[in-house]
């Protein structure tokens, strides 16, 4: 059965919310490219949800023309995007109809860059006959700095939660299901301009327990996320994995979550060792899902994070100690000026350990955190600095740094 996103995604322009005026113009770009003109590729871009993708295809629908798309998967290497742009590159396809090349994601070339990737592409900017139209989260993303000087941009904001719920009620309304308009509201709010993540929701409510009804009622996605991890944590079923499902939680975040806090809540060590376990083949899976581009896998790792955890709890648990963040998390709310500094540090031990700097900050500099510690405790201030120079390379305020980091959190 199709979901409510793919069961209503608009077929017209017009069947979009939002965006007026920015709808408005992809209607007369439209008439401007049928009437012969050339035109600059279109970027739309904006936060995740919006209509991007479904306005790019629906622009398609609209003017007849033969959709030939690309995405994330297409952008990793010149020579693949060039095999596939091939046939694209001749205005009408085999049979004779006119075909849109639309680039889903392109900011994704910045992942792992290949430079031949932006001659493809302007290339194609200035000899295409069809219309190309091109989708991004960030205008501002460095990866698309080439883009600028080709592209007319169009930023789609975030539909207001009033459109958002008569597109919702609309959509109750053709599958006659009556829903209370608190619920209805709910959801709108929580949804925060992602139209996607409001019809999901709106999908899961339908036959929704009395659990995920309560649940809904938490807006805020950190006073969300504990009540997911409490659940997880607490339970000893499978059950908590319809919480942290219905919840809107970015399942790649709570996995961090659920990592960081396993010690935190479990006592015995055992139940920890579990449940890094089945944390760990979640994780694989997770991996594959992406890998492989099958999601069907995210319906294991997601039940193996929740559920999975939750069965190996064999009732000895704190609940006194407030959660931790995920480091990745503590990393980004600490100061620009800070995270500078953490880099360059994190630049320099890169080498020394063979591991990239992401690994530094967030495996390496918490143990030669505890390192320092031991070290002073046992030999001494001098000591142990000295130690850290020899080895590490490390200056004091550097190793001052990494010992003082995260003091607080
Ligand atoms: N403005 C909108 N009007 C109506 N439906 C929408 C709108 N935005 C999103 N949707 C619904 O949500 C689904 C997902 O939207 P879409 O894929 O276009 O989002 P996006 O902006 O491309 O997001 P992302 O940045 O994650 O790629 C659509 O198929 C459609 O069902
Ligand atoms: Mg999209």
């Amino acid at each position: 059965m199709p979901s409510f996103c793919e069961k209503y995604a608009p077929i017209t322009l017009n069947m979009l919310i939002g965006n007026r005026n920015q709808i408005d113009r992809l209607i007369n770009y439209g008439a401007e490219v049928q009437s012969g003109k050339k035109q600059r590729p279109l970027l739309i871009y904006g936060p995740t949800g919006t209509g991007k993708t479904a306005a790019a295809h629906a622009f398609a629908y609209s003017n007849g023309f033969e959709i030939i798309e690309f995405d994330a998967s297409d952008y990793r290497d010149a020579e693949t995007l060039q095999k596939r742009l091939l046939p694209a590159t001749t205005s009408r396809n085999l049979f004779g109809s006119k075909v849109i090349i639309i680039f889903d994601e392109i900011d994704e070339i910045s992942a792992r860059f290949d430079k031949g990737i932006e001659g493809i592409l302007t290339k194609l900017f200035r000899e295409s006959k069809s219309p190309v139209i091109l989708t991004a989260n960030d205008y501002w993303s460095r990866s698309l700095v080439f883009l600028r000087e080709y592209v007319e941009r169009i930023e789609f904001k975030k539909p207001s939660a009033k459109d958002v719920v008569s597109l919702m009620n609309n959509i109750l309304a053709k599958e006659g299901i009556s829903m209370d308009k608190a619920t209805v509201d709910i959801i709108a709010n929580r949804a925060n301009g992602d139209v996607r993540a409001a019809l999901n929701d709106l999908e899961a409510m339908v036959d929704a327990s009395p659990e995920l009804l309560e649940h809904l009622g938490m807006r805020d996605r950190k006073v969300e996320t504990f009540a997911v991890l409490d659940k997880i944590f607490t339970s000893k079923k499978l059950a908590s994995r319809s919480v942290a499902l219905a919840s809107g939680i970015d399942k790649d975040m709570l996995l961090k979550w659920i990592d960081q806090n396993i010690p935190v809540r479990y006592l015995s060590k055992k139940d920890v060792a579990n449940a890094y376990s089945v944390l760990a083949l979640a994780s694989r899976f997770n991996n594959n899902a992406t890998r492989t581009n099958y999601y069907g896998y995210l319906r294991y790792s997601n039940d193996l994070m929740s559920g999975g955890v939750s069965l190996q709890n064999t009732g000895y648990i704190s609940t006194i100690n407030p959660y931790l963040f995920p480091s990745v998390i503590r990393y980004l709310s600490t100061t620009k000026a800070e995270r500078q500094y953490i880099k360059e540090i994190a630049g320099k031990l890169s080498p020394v350990f063979h591991v990239n700097k992401k690994e530094i900050v967030n495996g390496y500099m918490p143990l030669l955190k505890l390192m320092m510690e031991s070290g002073e405790s046992s030999y001494g201030k001098d000591e142990t600095m000295a130690f850290m120079e020899k080895h590490f390379n490390l200056e004091s305020d550097e190793a001052d740094f990494i010992k003082e980091r995260g003091k607080n959190q």
